[in-house]
């Protein structure tokens, strides 16, 4: 194991030295929420926007934000090497109580881990990847960014069972998201993507690609469409912070257009990728 320098609850530690208890309300009930945010050149990527989100997850879950804006930029800050692109893996949990007990422990201090990885380049952003449909089993509150992932977990291991970089997942008919990705399609050339909700995590490269499309002319809805709509698309995309923006070109084996990644996400890739170069 790579022994990295990693951050816990206030030190800096080697990555194998870093531990949390078995009673941590993370490991005993998933109880926490977390952030994956990339950084270009040491540069952490619309941080602001992140942070945001955060605060909106611990709201969600009820445990209080135990750091200002400014002290997590300067506890993230450190875990960055300054190298080509990179991502913060940061994780909140509530704690360590002295007894399993699923309400809320009282006074205790939440657990804070972060670490900086590299982010491999993704060879399925020039080919274009596979991707298979699945109902969306997971639960109501899908807009906090919670560490239960068992859903997606499953959701994903489908889809690699069958060779596929992604499921996207149909609730009562109606794409939401992928397993841990949000989705684009084009139909009759306008850009497509389901509207925030409680249904779908709001991802933060969605946020960009719907800005950067208004800025540049590029027709863009946040509207819903079906599994049939999708499957008329020309062009279907999955979109992440540690993947960017990836071309699907075959859902449930069948080819998405011509079965290449389309003229929209070339277009829009090349926007995306000028304006992170902007950003370092
Ligand atoms: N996942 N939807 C889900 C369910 C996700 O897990 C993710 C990202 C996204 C995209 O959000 P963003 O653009 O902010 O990364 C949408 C991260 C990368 C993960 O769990 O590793």
């Amino acid at each position: 194991m790579e022994n990295k320098t990693v951050y816990l609850n206030g030190d800096y530690l080697p990555l194998n030295e870093a531990k949390v208890s078995v009673l941590d309300r993370g490991f005993l009930f998933g109880d926490g929420v977390y952030e994956v945010i990339p950084a270009y050149s040491g540069k952490l990527f619309h941080l602001q926007d992140h942070l945001l989100r955060l605060e909106n997850s611990l709201a969600g879950i009820r445990l209080a934000n135990p750091h200002s804006r400014e002290q997590w930029q300067a506890i993230l800050q450190p875990l960055l090497s300054g190298v080509g692109d990179e991502y913060i893996y940061l994780q909140i949990t509530r704690g360590t109580a002295a007894k399993r007990d699923h309400a809320f422990p009282a006074d205790v201090p939440p657990t804070v881990f972060a670490m900086g990885s590299p982010i491999a380049p993704f060879a399925g952003r020039d080919t274009g990847v596979k991707a298979i449909t699945l109902d969306d089993k997971r639960w109501a509150l899908c807009n906090i960014k919670a560490i239960t992932l068992l859903g997606n977990i499953l959701h994903r291991q489908a889809a690699v069972d069958q060779d596929a970089a992604e499921a996207l997942l149909v609730k009562d008919g109606i794409v939401t998201e992928g397993a841990a990705s949000n989705v684009f399609v084009v139909i009759d050339g306008v850009l497509l993507t389901p509207p925030k909700s409680n249904q779908i995590l709001p991802g933060i490269t969605r946020d960009v690609i719907v800005e950067l499309a208004a800025k540049n002319g590029i027709a863009c809805h946040e509207t819903s469409f079906s599994l049939t709509d999708m499957q008329s698309a020309s062009e279907i995309w999955v979109t992440s912070s540690t993947r960017e923006i990836i071309p699907v070109v075959e859902l449930d084996g069948n080819a998405v257009g011509d079965g290449k990644p389309g003229p929209v996400f070339h277009a829009m890739n090349a926007i995306y990728q000028a304006y992170k170069q902007s950003l370092m």
